[in-house]
């Protein structure tokens, strides 16, 4: 079976001024239909550029990522914004909700704009919050606003779901909860889930584990026994 990504040879260089920073150098990687990948690596190693180049926000240097076939590397800025639109859920260590709308209307904004969306209701039920749809955010503690973010990347039934430090903010408690509503969506659409963490408990949880040093991989294993979120030991 096709992979859904197939990166071969991603590097990426900043040019900062006099400097060139080489966040990733020579990457090859695959992630696999309906796959929970964890990926570590120290600050600064090149998780979130690798992320965001999976999830079209940003192009390698040099090197090809396919995404389903799709060369992501050639395609223009208009082909990736139909990309991430239509198939890439993002989750970040922000929430970053509209406060003045409601649980269930934040995540209705996103389910306005695709073609097949879930209701609101049913993607917040997804995150276990069935009983906010009407909370505003500054009603929510961070865990929950997390969740109403993560209900509203799965909303339209993105093919991927790219995460980056999705508890970054959160306690242990608040995090597993966070955790365990990705791992869910996983389980429940089979979507494919890439999770960047500082937390290498949380390696736990996935079928596969990568981990970056200096821009490139340095391991790769997979688990034969992936544990939920609440039995991970921290
Ligand atoms: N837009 C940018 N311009 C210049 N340099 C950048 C840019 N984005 C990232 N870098 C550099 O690239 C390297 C990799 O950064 P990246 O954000 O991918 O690391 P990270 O593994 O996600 O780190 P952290 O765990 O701290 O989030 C770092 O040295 C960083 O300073
Ligand atoms: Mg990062």
């Amino acid at each position: 079976m096709l992979p859904v990504f197939t990166a071969r040879g991603i590097t990426k260089v900043y040019h900062m001024g006099e400097v060139d920073v080489h966040a990733l150098r020579g990457i090859d990687l695959e992630l696999h239909e309906s796959e929970f990948l964890v990926l570590l690596g120290p600050s600064g190693s090149g998780k979130s550029t690798l992320l965001n180049i999976l999830g079209g926000l940003d192009v390698p240097t040099s090197g090809t990522v396919t995404y389903r076939g799709q060369n992501l590397t050639t395609a223009d800025e208009r082909a990736l914004t139909m990309y991430r639109r239509r198939h890439v859920g993002f989750v970040f260590q922000f929430y970053n909700l509209i406060p003045s709308l409601t649980a269930r209307e934040n995540v209705a904004l996103v389910t306005d704009i695709v073609d097949t969306p879930m209701a609101p209701e049913e993607a917040l039920r997804l995150v276990n919050l069935t009983d906010r749809l009407d909370h505003f955010p500054s009603q929510l503690s961070g865990g929950e606003q997390q969740r109403v973010a993560i209900a509203r990347a799965v909303a339209k039934r993105p093919d991927v779901l790219l995460c980056d430090e999705p508890t970054g903010a959160l306690d242990i408690a608040t995090g597993v909860l966070v955790l365990e509503a990705i791992a869910q969506v996983n389980r429940e659409l089979g979507t494919t889930t890439a999770v960047i963490t500082h937390n290498a408990a949380v390696a736990g949880m996935a079928d596969r584990v990568v981990s970056l040093s200096d821009g490139h991989i340095v391991s790769e294993r997979r688990n034969e026994h992936k544990v939920m979120a609440s039995e991970l030991s921290w």
